[in-house]
């Protein structure tokens, strides 16, 4: 939803022996594909484990409006009836996707090659992102886009009654614009290529290929290139939903920089494509295991065991990983106070254009909490200080960015002062149990002034 509450201040306050098991909620990206392609099905798609943060909340919205039928069974059980590729109704009202980025990106390319037209919005954040990396593809299907300057929200897309099939190459490495594409070429006749020229994470790959569509994934000159076969009749799943590892690097990061510490985070998903911050963490001598190592819905899964890791060193994140732990630099350069000398961390340019520029909002808030910090366009560099060594002692803004704000009330688990929050509202769009879990391992965060 677009508007937001009254602003929830939080105070993070020093902490010691953050202990216990931390279970996450369901993975977000996932949580969105489920219930688009469900949506997308001829039948009815069960979702367990979704992921109930207020982005996937206004997905489920936004597939009702498009006539899908959307469950609610409680527990984190939910189903979907689905109307087919090429199926979904003109909407009566304006689609208002809140805060997520990927739910208006992904469902505007599933409309996208209907003869429908929908208009979409969202909260500031959203309404401040760039949409024409997406509707310039769509154009190329048929498609017409009617935005504000710039191409940003709200926006209104007058689908395809002819779509064609696209070959498109992705400009910026991102899997919501991949994503788009994909989703519009379903009901493309023929084929559409989507080629990325850096591996970005694979979810709407495996998931179309699980709900039955001709999908195929080979590497040319280096590239990645996806076929899809457009007018597939997609097969209703039963889907379990991993826990989200951008969600575990909230529990796992403070336990490493909060002395005696020691964190079971079970069930996270460790798809290659997802799992970038936590081999940069044993890189910087994070003390950081996964246990149990197995395989679950063909996604690789373990339990991570975080302990207090006193001893980490600043390091050169390697920018060929930055795909793989694009939404995880807020919290990284938390964890690099807390280190020995200067972490730094290039081709990061993706992290200007998020729910916010979050390069400036980390390192405002990080020189504010007494750290050095430079930046250029595509790179930022913390000069950690070391454990027992940060002083922390401000208040930030979230800037409706739910990372920001987690990342922020973390710092203030290990830094000499508190830390405040102006805003944890955002929180609710991806972790809203963070809270709780938080509290329960035995940290200090208290709502309000303090
Ligand atoms: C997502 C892709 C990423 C990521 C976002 C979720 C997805 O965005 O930052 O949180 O589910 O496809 P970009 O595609 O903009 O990189």
């Amino acid at each position: 939803m677009s508007s937001h509450g009254d602003p929830i201040p939080m105070t993070s306050r020093k902490t010691r022996n953050l202990r216990g098991t931390a279970h996450v909620p369901g993975d977000k990206s996932i949580s969105h594909r489920s219930l688009i392609l469900g949506a997308l099905s001829v039948g009815e798609t069960t979702i367990d484990g979704l992921l109930e943060g207020q982005d996937v909340l206004d997905t489920a919205s936004a597939m009702r409006a498009f006539g899908a039928e959307v469950t609610d069974h409680g527990g984190g059980r939910w189903s979907v009836h689905g109307v087919g590729v090429g199926g979904f109704a003109e909407p009566d009202q304006v689609i208002d996707c809140g805060n997520s980025g990927t739910g208006v990106r992904l469902i505007m390319g599933a409309m996208a090659t209907s003869p429908i037209t929908a208009t979409f919005t969202g909260d500031a954040s959203l309404n401040s992102r760039p949409m024409g990396r997406v509707t310039d593809p769509l154009a190329l299907f048929g498609a017409q886009s009617y935005g504000r300057e710039g191409g940003r929200l709200p926006l209104t897309i007058v689908g395809a009654a002819d779509p064609v099939p696209v070959r498109y190459e992705v400009p910026v490495p991102s899997a919501q614009v991949k994503s788009a594409v994909l989703l519009a070429g379903l009901n493309a006749p023929g084929q559409t290529v989507v080629i990325e020229k850096e591996a970005t994470r694979d979810h709407t790959e495996r998931m179309l290929a699980g709900f039955g569509a001709e999908l195929s994934v080979t590497e040319e000159d280096g590239k990645r290139v996806i076929t899809l076969t457009g007018q597939p009749e997609l097969q209703p799943q039963s889907i379990i939903v991993p826990r989200d590892p951008s969600s575990a690097a909230f529990p796992v990061c403070a336990a490493l920089i909060v002395e005696g510490s020691d964190v079971l985070v079970p069930n996270i998903g460790l798809n290659p494509t997802r799992a970038g911050l936590f081999y940069t963490l044993q890189d910087m001598g994070a003390d950081l295991v996964f246990e149990n190592p197995r395989e679950e819905g063909g996604e690789p899964v373990a339990d991570l065991r975080a302990r207090f890791s006193p001893d980490m060193k600043g390091i050169e994140v390697p920018p060929d990983r930055a795909a793989s732990m694009i939404d995880e630099y807020p919290v990284l350069s938390v964890v690099a106070a807390f280190a020995e000398g200067k972490t730094h961390m290039p081709g990061v340019k993706e992290l200007r254009v998020k729910e916010s520029d979050r390069i400036d909002a980390m390192a405002q808030g990080l020189r504010a909490a007494g750290l050095t910090v430079d930046e250029g366009e595509d790179w930022w560099t913390v000069h950690g200080l070391g454990h027992g060594k940060v002083p922390g002692g401000a208040t930030v803004e979230s800037r409706l960015d739910h990372r920001i704000a987690m990342s922020f009330l973390v710092l203030g688990m290990a830094s000499e002062q508190p830390v405040k929050v102006d805003d944890a509202g955002p929180i609710a769009t991806s972790f809203p149990i963070f809270e709780r879990l938080m509290a329960d391992l035995g940290a200090r965060i208290e709502r309000a002034n303090g």
